[in-house]
């Protein structure tokens, strides 16, 4: 395995052609990037149309320390724009109009489509004026729980158009959840689609909306319009055979179908100006309290953070293809299959499916198909795809490919090799991006033809951002050393609040260190000056790139009349990175048997959604607690892994508990 010293170069022909092509061109950038922000961002600004131009005074101002009042940051204050009208009739002016923004590719490999950029500006501006008739004005919210089809980028795109704040839920969460995001924005029209094949697996979306709609309804919120894209019966179902979706149940006067009401709109929308500071979109992400924050992202400084980063990132130029496969109801798919992409007239992919369906090669299928020039995936999905043998990468002519990124937690120099090696040729440079919902796009990463890489790696921060390591004292750490990972300020794209919820923004993010914005993420500084981004330091735990808290699990396990008490913890896993441990103590009545186990991890899926179910569930008759009464959640982590070096213990008010966890580990840990 490479040792932190292992540096790999760039690929001498992507730095030449690459937009940064040394670190000294790097270092020269991020220097006046921070030296100089209103330059450095007032230069990118002029190729976008700001209908009230920009005030040089008013271009960055923003206070981080809760010791001087309240929390906030404001880019390029009192210019308006719109984006949808930088990404589409900006890009349809400047002669891209048929251009191919996205390339669609189906879950099975007959299904595919493609929209220009001139027929998507037509779609959005549909939809808006349908979202318009249906009564959605500026500063409303939108909920949107689709599948990866090209009528989520349109809503994204419509809603932007109009001024409405879209709330994208991952459609993999449960009806519950997604109820419980809908009430907390409190959104009166809902999009989504009437299902998708996953693989082989069919999900039924709108019955899941349904669910989530009748929630509301009882708790006194009324979803007003549907409107659900009939997606089912134009695709090929696994077998080769047609679904039809008139089992679909619409409410009538409340849902509507996007087929029966969007193509007969007009093709022309005129853009609602929006101040640079109004909000953009919404986006749940789990806190580590148990209920999930609303992180809101505002308008320019988003469009200037998500353009950049992706132009400068993947070294983007004119006639590449991007894949990026993250879902959209994640942020890296806002960012980086919407936002940035688009902002850069760029042509992508936007994949529906798995990586294993029909077979585990579909990935690279797709980018020999496509000719992908940049690809773009997580850690979880390269450690599954490397179980299997090489020659289902190898037969795959991957020659186009130039940059390889990696997101959503730290990637383990196995799979960095094993990326570099057989999907990059060793002539790729592989971009390891660290960054969080809430900063909005790429704050520490590689740039590839100008950074030396080192695997696992998360490297060196991006142009504007400022990361400072601090010890528990709040102390800076200079040169090598490890600790909390903090920014000094805030670039534009940094999250601006939690919607309706300022108080936990400043709480969670700035209370700890005055003056910093704290990401919860621990990193350390090597020699070199790289940084390593060594996890979280809270309570919160990432399953695949989700990140979730220990405490929303438990609470949803309490729930169940059989569990007193449960504890959770984070155990590494080799593919998923995390697993979910879990120790239960069943109330007196209830027994711990096989019954109670599938329940537990039925109401998990039901509660959160199914890429929360526990890998493990453990009888615990006792929990190691403090006298005080506190659970000392070291000593389940280490029982977890069945590692019997549990130091000092001392504390606990019953050590003999320790041992009987760990004899009691189930036979399947
Ligand atoms: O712990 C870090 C991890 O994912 C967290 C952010 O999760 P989320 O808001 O869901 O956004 C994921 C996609 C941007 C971080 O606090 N994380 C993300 N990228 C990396 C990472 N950890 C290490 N290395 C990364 N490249």
């Amino acid at each position: 395995m490479p040792s932190e010293k292992t540096v790999y170069q760039p690929n001498p022909a992507l730095s030449k052609i690459a937009y940064v092509s040394s670190l000294n061109q790097y270092q020269e950038m991020y220097q006046r990037s921070i030296d100089n922000p209103e330059d450095f961002w007032g230069e990118i600004a002029k190729q976008f149309h700001w209908e009230t131009p920009i005030d040089i005074n008013k271009f960055f101002r923003y206070n981080f320390d809760v010791t001087k009042g309240p929390i906030f940051t404001k880019w390029l204050d009192g210019a308006t724009t719109n984006i949808s009208y930088n990404l589409l009739d900006r890009n349809v002016r400047n002669g891209n109009g048929d251009k191919v923004a996205f390339y669609w590719e189906g879950n099975h490999p007959d299904d595919y489509s493609r929209l220009t950029y001139k027929k998507l500006l037509e779609e959005v501006c549909r939809l808006s004026n349908v979202l318009k008739s249906k009564g959605v004005q500026k500063g409303d919210r939108v909920a949107v729980y689709m599948p990866m089809i090209l009528e989520a980028v349109v809503t994204i795109l419509a809603c932007a158009r109009i001024g409405a704040v879209h709330s994208l839920v991952f459609a993999g969460f449960s009806a519950d959840s997604f109820a419980e995001r809908i009430l907390d924005c409190e959104a009166r029209v809902l999009i989504t689609s009437d299902g998708v094949w996953r693989g082989e697996k069919l999900l039924q979306l709108k019955n899941i909306c349904d669910q989530s709609m009748a929630r509301c309804a009882q708790k006194g919120h009324n979803v007003e319009t549907c409107i659900v894209v009939s997606h089912l019966q134009r695709v090929t179902a696994p077998n080769g055979t047609q679904i039809k979706t008139n089992k679909t149940p619409m409410q009538e006067g409340r849902d509507v179908w996007w087929h029966e009401v969007v193509p007969q709109a007009s093709t022309s929308c005129y853009p609602e100006w929006m101040q640079a500071e109004d909000p953009l979109f919404m986006l749940y992400t789990s806190g580590s309290t148990g209920k999930p924050k609303g992180v809101l992202h505002t308008t320019g400084g988003y469009l200037l953070y998500a353009a950049t980063t992706f132009k400068y990132v993947f070294d983007y130029h004119p006639n590449d293809v991007y894949w990026c496969t993250a879902d959209i109801g994640w942020i890296t798919g806002h960012t980086y299959v919407v936002y940035g992409p688009l902002a850069n007239a760029a042509t992508s992919v936007l994949y529906e499916g798995t990586p294993f369906y029909p077979d585990n090669d579909r990935f690279w299928e797709v980018v020999s198909k496509y000719k992908v020039s940049q690809f773009y995936t997580a850690p979880t999905a390269i450690r599954a795809l490397m179980k299997f043998d090489d020659s289902l990468v190898k037969k795959h002519d991957l020659s186009t490919l130039k940059v390889l990124g990696s997101v959503g937690e730290p990637i383990n120099p196995e799979a960095w090799l094993w990326y570099y090696r057989l999907v990059g040729h060793e002539k790729c440079s592989i971009v390891d991006t660290f960054w969080q919902t809430e900063t909005g796009g790429h704050v520490l990463t590689p740039l590839p033809g100008a950074c030396p890489m080192k695997p696992g790696a998360a490297s060196f921060p991006f142009f504007g951002v400022q990361p400072v390591l601090l010890d528990e004292s709040g102390k800076e750490i200079k040169g090598e050393g490890e600790g909390y990972l903090v920014f000094s300020r805030p670039w534009p794209g940094l999250m601006r609040t939690l919607y309706n919820n300022h108080d936990r923004y400043e709480s969670t993010y700035f209370a700890k260190f005055p003056g910093y914005y704290c990401t919860g993420d621990g990193a350390r500084r090597d020699a070199d000056g790289y940084l390593w981004v060594t996890g979280r330091v809270d309570d919160m735990l990432n399953v695949s790139g989700h990140l979730m808290s220990t405490a929303e699990v438990e609470s949803v396990l309490t729930e169940h009349h059989g569990v007193a008490e449960a504890a959770v913890v984070a155990r590494p896993h080799p593919v998923k990175g995390e697993c979910l441990y879990c120790f239960i103590s069943t109330t007196d009545t209830a027994h711990f048997d096989d019954k109670l186990l599938k329940d537990l991890k039925q109401l998990v899926r039901e509660r959160i959604g199914p890429f929360a179910q526990p890998d493990v569930i453990q009888d615990a008759p006792a929990l190691p607690k403090t006298r005080s009464g506190k659970i000392m959640r070291r000593i389940l982590r280490k029982i977890a892994v069945n590692d019997r070096d549990v130091g000092d213990i001392s504390t606990l008010a019953d050590s003999a508990v320790v041992e009987q966890l760990f004899s009691a580990r189930p036979a399947n840990a």
